[in-house]
């Protein structure tokens, strides 16, 4: 077991399917891995920015999200956040994951996260009797999903607030000097924040596109840059089985080499499920390209073993799990006593707690997969705080870019995006 900056990893449940001389085997090129990423000389060089980033994050730019955050609270009952993959996932990963208690942030509501009209007429209705603001988030400003939904929101501001009033409740999260929202924004005179050039969307979540709207939320971001730049520290040396990051890289790695080449990752807290959307991003975007890469998937459980379980246990072997555990999530919480009869037989489970019976869920799962032909890593935390989700966030991001590089593959690209698009395009009749 390794544990660093509040995480650890387990890999005791691959031991049956990976040696311990394979990851030795892969060591050196983890470690030149290490070396590129380091000295900006691997594939992608141009979008490391991510890689150094939470020890870059400084008190200016808190004071600037927490001013965003004053004026938002100030005149606002709801933000509408619009944005899509990169601009929105890892926000929301975090906001679900670390709900603030009432009253301490702006609600934030999500749009431009897809084309379904349903989704945009919900958030039109929420906001129909609310004050509301808009914290647009696009590096190009050319996104459609984004820009469709921007362009209602901003036409429903407008007829509220006037024009003058409208540009008051804008705030823009873009490039810093190209881009259609960024010359938009300087027209209109909107707040703006910088997307660095050298960060993917994918990567961004510690920049502004994620700390300017959970800072609005209400979301401790200083604690979560802080778990971050301790995982930052934790991973930044060439070495093997000293950091976390590496080792779940390399073990992935090596099993997808054997023919696992779907990884699941499971959940036993209910508010990580967005966290595993995130991730699901970052790797099937970093590693999904020529012919190669290890599908990601997740996983919630005890629900989804009541439906994906079978396939887990006895379907296709090409999988292998990872399960992100929290030990505890509402520690209080526990099984009252039947005073009737005991119907249903769980007297037994009286007095326990749900996180006890929840971590037995864990422990009892894990067990059954492995005997199943399933190699399970674990990635623990004792709680899900603003300090471990941070810290996770930056162990993912480092272990994506060593396996993209083991992959042999840029990581920092994701050029099969557009296929879809211009086909969307030529049939919606944009102009050439
Ligand atoms: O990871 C990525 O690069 C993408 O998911 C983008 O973030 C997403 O397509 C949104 O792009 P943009 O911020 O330009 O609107």
């Amino acid at each position: 077991m390794l544990e660093a900056a509040g995480v650890s990893l387990d890999l005791a449940g691959t031991e049956a399917f990976l040696g311990r001389d394979r990851l030795e085997a892969l060591a050196p090129r983890v470690a030149e891995a290490a070396r590129s990423l380091a000295h900006g000389t691997c594939a992608g060089h141009e979008f490391l920015g991510w890689l150094d980033l939470p020890s870059r994050i400084g008190e200016p730019e808190f004071v600037a999200c927490d001013a965003a955050a004053a004026r938002a609270r100030a005149d606002a009952q709801a933000v509408v956040v619009v944005g899509i993959g990169g601009s929105y996932l890892g926000a929301r990963a975090v906001l679900d994951a670390l709900p603030p208690a009432p009253g301490v942030g702006v609600p934030l509501l999500f749009a431009g996260t897809g084309l379904c009209s349903a989704s945009l007429d919900g958030v039109l209705r929420a906001v129909a009797d609310r004050d509301f603001r808009v914290c647009v988030i696009s590096k190009s400003g050319t996104t459609v999903e984004p820009a469709v939904a921007f362009r209602v929101l901003r036409g429903l501001l407008r007829q509220r607030y006037g024009d003058k009033g409208a540009a008051a409740r804008i705030t823009a999260v873009t490039d810093a000097r190209r881009g259609a929202l960024r010359q938009l924004a300087d027209a209109e005179g909107w707040e703006t924040f910088v997307v660095p050039d050298d960060v993917g969307g994918r990567f961004s979540v510690l920049t502004p596109v994620g700390l300017v709207p959970l800072a609005m939320a209400g979301v401790d971001v200083r604690g979560l840059v802080a778990g971050a730049r301790a995982m930052q520290s934790a991973c930044a040396g060439e070495g093997l089985f000293d950091n976390p990051a590496h080792l779940y890289a390399a073990a992935r790695y090596a099993l997808c080499e054997q023919g696992f080449t779907t990884e699941v990752l499971s959940s036993f807290h209910s508010g990580l499920k967005t966290l595993q959307e995130w991730w699901k991003q970052l790797f099937g975007e970093s590693e999904g390209k020529q012919g190669r890469g290890i599908y990601p998937a997740s996983a919630v459980f005890t629900t989804d073993l009541h439906s994906l379980g079978q396939y887990l246990q006895e379907g296709r072997r090409n999988l292998q799990e990872t399960f992100l555990c929290a030990r505890s999530a509402v520690p209080g919480l526990v099984v009252p006593a039947d005073p009737g009869a005991d119907a249903d037989g769980l007297g037994y489970l009286a007095g326990r707690p749900f996180d006890e019976i929840n971590w037995t869920a864990f422990e009892a799962t894990r067990q059954a997969h492995i005997q199943g032909g399933v190699p399970c890593q674990a990635i623990g935390v004792d709680q899900v705080t603003p300090h471990t989700v941070g810290a996770l966030i930056y162990m993912f991001e480092k272990a994506i870019g060593i396996g993209g590089l083991l992959l042999g593959l840029n990581p920092f690209d994701q050029p099969g995006v557009e296929a879809y698009k211009l086909e969307m395009f030529r049939r919606l009749g944009r102009p050439a």
